[in-house]
């Protein structure tokens, strides 16, 4: 592929902001718009292409956002519509474009469609959503969970009858089988293409539409107590339906008439399914995540090739690849995987081939921190301190100030400030050069300004070591090669027939130079990226 062929959500990186954590502007303890236009020199600095911002809009935040209660304006608590004008502006005056996140398959219990929707039977909008009349011993329709505990049904007592809800009780599902619903989301889709967005991050895409006949999902016989819930069953008849592909065609239609705007799905579906999300003929999203490597509570070398070269195998031919190793719904990858392997994830999530999209705070090795019942927020925790998804949803470190600069001293911030932020923090690791920052920062000058890393092809090399996972990524005559030690002890890696090269990073921050192949030694949790010569 020619680099006229590459277009910027291909070769570019994609930032995830938690808006409510990523920087506060009014000393309100929530994070904002105008927080987040302030921050924008230093995602410039860092080198990220798109910001993608997790929901803003009207919301009475049950799940922070994810209740939409309005999807064409602004939560008071983040700003106005001038405030988001003003920050895609500043962005695109420093080369960065702004992806927002869709949530089309629920909305707030308190949007005014599901308002009038329960007034009545009768009401237009009833269809909008999805209404049955209960059992006849009174139970639920179905015996379909909700992900965030429980059965999916909720009793409406005035009208007599259960609507869905596949989170909470406070989202009610939308009926995308109702073509209304649909025109409507388009027409919400493209008011933000008219404001300048470049794309969207889509909710839950694939459980948009669900079985017609709402059948039963099958239970998982291997479930056992102490697994999670959710596994309890298996989604065959709630997610991932034959018609959500039209949907994804539709959207991608809309979306084409503005010119590079990208589709980005949130598609946790294992391969071969998730693929399909591309669509048959490359007509469906441009990139459906690919959590491939965010399962890895134990990153192993060999684990982590399999999955990229599984995936690198199934992809259809032309279809774009992405990587995601962290963000708001999962555990921080630093404490999944530790401190030191968290800076091999990075060179990782940097030097694969297809498009990385990096959490907030993920490049300063922000961690999870325990939080006491107080402080829990998250309604899929359920009030228990071991669940929930607070913990990595913490503000945004940038200094050693009281609240670490996210908020002014003396304000309660909405979730606690991490207590190692005295240390780890923006402005103490950009004057570091052995951080992860300064990795990050490294990298991802590196990988721009090389088309080996940013478009090239990529080869995993079989049998170097049972540890460490070693790939070339190239382009035209450029030639990288990448070998990750995931293991604590160093290995020795004989490679002959790559003759010389040159050290062009490392994680340890090791001086560049001339490498032999030959003899290769990686101390351990080290990770290079070596120019072949
Ligand atoms: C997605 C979001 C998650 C949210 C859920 C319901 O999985 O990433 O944060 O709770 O959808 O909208």
């Amino acid at each position: 592929m020619s680099s006229a062929q590459t277009l910027w959500w291909q070769t570019g990186i994609v930032y995830q902001i938690y808006p409510r954590s990523f920087m506060d502007s009014n000393g309100d303890g929530v994070g904002d718009m105008a927080g987040i236009t302030s921050k924008l020199d230093y995602l410039h600095w860092l080198g990220v292409d798109a910001i993608w911002i997790s929901p803003f809009y009207p919301s009475p935040q049950a799940d922070f956002g994810y209740d939409v209660a309005d999807y064409t304006n602004i939560d008071p608590i983040y700003g106005d519509l001038n405030a988001f004008d003003q920050m895609v502006k500043e962005a695109n005056a420093r080369n960065i474009k702004v992806i927002v996140d869709l949530v089309p398959n629920h909305t707030s219990d308190e949007h005014q469609w599901f308002q009038q929707a329960r007034s009545s039977r009768a009401n237009p909008k009833r269809d909008w959503y999805i209404w049955r009349d209960p059992k006849p011993n009174g139970d639920p329709p179905n015996n379909w969970f909700s992900y965030f505990g429980g059965n999916a049904w909720e009793l409406d007592k005035e009208t007599g009858q259960y609507y869905l809800h596949l989170f909470h009780k406070k989202q009610p599902d939308l009926n995308w089988r109702n073509p209304e619903v649909r025109q409507a989301m388009y027409s919400v889709m493209d008011f933000w293409l008219k404001r300048g967005v470049h794309g969207f991050r889509i909710d839950v895409m694939p459980a948009l539409i669900k079985d017609e006949q709402l059948r039963d999902n099958p239970l998982n016989p291997n479930w056992v107590e102490g697994d999670p819930f959710w596994l309890k069953q298996f989604t065959l008849y709630s997610e991932d339906q034959p018609e959500i592909h039209e949907i994804t065609r539709e959207m991608r239609q809309l979306t084409e008439q503005y010119p590079e705007r990208v589709l980005i799905g949130e598609t946790y579906m294992p391969n071969p399914r998730l693929v399909k999300y591309y669509g048959d003929n490359l007509d469906g999203l441009h990139l459906p995540f690919n959590f491939g490597l965010l399962s890895f509570p134990d990153l192993t070398a060999g684990k982590i090739k399999k999955t990229v070269d599984d995936y690198e195998a199934v992809l259809p031919p032309g279809a774009w690849p992405n990587w995601v190793v962290g963000n708001h719904d999962t555990v921080r990858i630093a404490s999944r995987i530790g401190a030191a392997r968290a800076r091999i994830a990075q060179m990782l999530l940097l030097t694969l081939r297809g498009t990385p999209t990096c959490y907030y705070g993920d490049e300063l090795g922000m961690v999870n921190i325990p939080l006491a019942v107080e402080y829990i927020r998250d309604p899929a925790a359920n009030g228990s301190p071991n669940h929930g998804r607070d913990p990595e949803r913490t503000p945004m470190q940038w200094n050693s100030q009281p609240n670490a600069g996210f908020s002014p001293s003396g304000v309660t911030t909405w979730l606690p400030v991490a207590p190692d932020y005295h240390q780890e923090n923006v402005e103490n690791q950009q004057q570091d050069p052995t951080s992860i920052l300064s990795l990050v920062h490294s990298l991802i000058e590196l990988r721009r300004a090389t088309a080996a890393l940013n478009r090239g092809s990529y080869r995993s090399l079989d049998n170097v070591s049972a540890d460490c996972f070693v790939y070339l990524r190239e382009f035209e005559n450029q030639k990288f090669l990448i070998a990750l030690n995931f293991s604590e002890q160093p290995q020795h890696l004989t490679l002959p027939e790559w003759g010389e090269g040159r050290l062009a990073l490392s994680t340890e921050a090791k001086p560049v130079g001339t490498i032999t192949l030959a003899n290769l030694t990686l101390d351990g949790t080290e990770g290079v990226i070596i120019e072949l010569v």
